[in-house]
């Protein structure tokens, strides 16, 4: 059976379609496809945010991104669609500890989340846990997509080495935060010296020196004021993240995979669309980027070959220029041959996952012709 193509003008321009997650493994292009979906969505005539995650300087500037404040401004430059008008792009780069800080605001009185964000292990939990970018960012589409203001969020996703850290880190950070080693700190600084039997009073000795030791009477100190100020938040944590997962769920979010012709990429891309599909979450499809294609592809890598060395037999310089070119192409074709052969390999073990490709430019994509001309190609083949 043939892989079904992905259509992502139909997936854009369908009004039913509220939100799509680019996803994907490490520097496959998903910073860079959010960005080229939004301008494509908005040229044709929808009112788009894009959220992006850590874009390179380039991108930020054409996107007028030049600071890092956590709200969408409207990007300029967008070409209105004389069939479609009334597009616009908005753009915004997540502030990661910015958003966690308004978390806090929203949930604690105003006197004890000054308390949380002047706290060191806070400030660095904020910054810096593993799974805080994913969290917050999911945390941010929640605010976004509550507002209204928006036919359509196209989120990036963090870099992560597997592109399975997006759905995971939310549920871990939560765990962290709700766990039992973070349980167990808080209760002596919420009991303080009388309160507590002297079983827990013996047993937690122990554990505190040795965590003392192994942290530091500070740290330790620092994260037990953390953990009973932030002891009121726990539900309110666990039931944002919980309203976010309920959202990638619902009726009008679709996940786009991000994949690369090259195996690493695509093994991910195996693993992330299995488990939307086990876990029931919308998969639109998957997106090979930076696949190679040749402008002459009747030509044979091996008759390019043969025609370059019978070329080269007659020593004058423009034979050699043109068995050079050849060659080039012969090269070309080869890559293509052997993307083409791993992209096959996909389709036959994603019979029903529908995929489509954008070319490899030869050049950085970081400016709006750019991401404008990425998007055409994905879309018009
Ligand atoms: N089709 C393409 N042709 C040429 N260059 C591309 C293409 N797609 C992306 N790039 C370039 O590849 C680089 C990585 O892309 P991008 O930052 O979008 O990847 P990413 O998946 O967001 O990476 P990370 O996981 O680090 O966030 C960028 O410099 C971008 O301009
Ligand atoms: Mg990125």
């Amino acid at each position: 059976m043939a892989a079904k193509t992905l259509d992502v003008d139909g997936l854009l321009a369908d009004p039913a379609t509220r939100v799509v997650v680019c996803c994907g493994s490490g520097g496959v292009g998903k910073t860079t496809l959010a960005a080229a979906l939004g301008v494509r969505a908005a040229e044709s005539g929808r009112r788009v945010v894009t959220l992006t995650i850590d874009p390179a300087r380039r991108l930020a500037q054409s996107l007028g991104l030049t600071e890092l404040d956590n709200t969408p401004r409207k990007v300029a430059g967008i070409k209105a669609s004389r069939k479609a008008p009334g597009g616009e792009l908005h753009a915004m780069m997540l502030d990661m500890k910015r958003t966690f800080d308004e978390i806090v605001e929203a949930h604690a009185s105003p006197q004890k989340a000054a308390q949380i964000l002047a706290n060191p292990f806070y400030q660095s939990l904020s910054s810096s846990f593993a799974g805080t970018q994913e969290y917050m960012a999911m945390e941010k589409l929640g605010q976004l997509r509550k507002s209204d203001r928006w036919d359509l969020i196209v989120v990036d996703t963090p870099p992560s080495r597997s592109a399975l850290d997006f759905l995971d880190a939310p549920g871990r950070l939560g765990r962290f935060l709700d766990g039992r080693f973070i349980r167990t700190l808080l209760v002596p600084a919420k009991a303080g010296g009388r309160g507590y039997a002297k079983v827990m009073q013996a047993g937690l000795g122990v554990m505190t020196g040795a965590m003392t030791r192994l942290l530091g009477a500070q740290l330790l100190t620092e994260v037990q004021t953390f953990v009973a100020a932030m002891d009121t938040m726990f539900g309110g944590l666990r039931e944002r993240a919980d309203a976010t997962a309920k959202l990638l769920r619902a009726p009008g979010t679709a996940f786009v995979v991000v994949a690369a012709p090259e195996p690493d990429a695509l093994r991910e891309a195996s693993y992330f669309v299995e488990r939307l599909v086990e876990e029931d979450m919308p998969l639109a499809g998957v997106i090979m980027n930076r696949v190679h294609r040749t402008t002459v592809p009747q030509l044979s890598a091996g008759k390019a070959l043969a025609t370059a060395e019978a070329l080269e037999g007659d020593g004058s310089q423009p034979s050699a220029l043109a068995a050079g070119v050849l060659r080039t192409h012969a090269q070309r074709v080869q890559i293509q041959d052997s993307e083409q052969h791993k992209l096959a390999g996909f389709g036959l073990a994603h019979p029903k996952v529908r995929t489509t490709s954008a070319p490899a430019f030869a050049e950085d994509v970081h400016d709006l012709a750019g991401l404008r001309q990425l998007a055409a190609a994905l879309c018009e083949g």
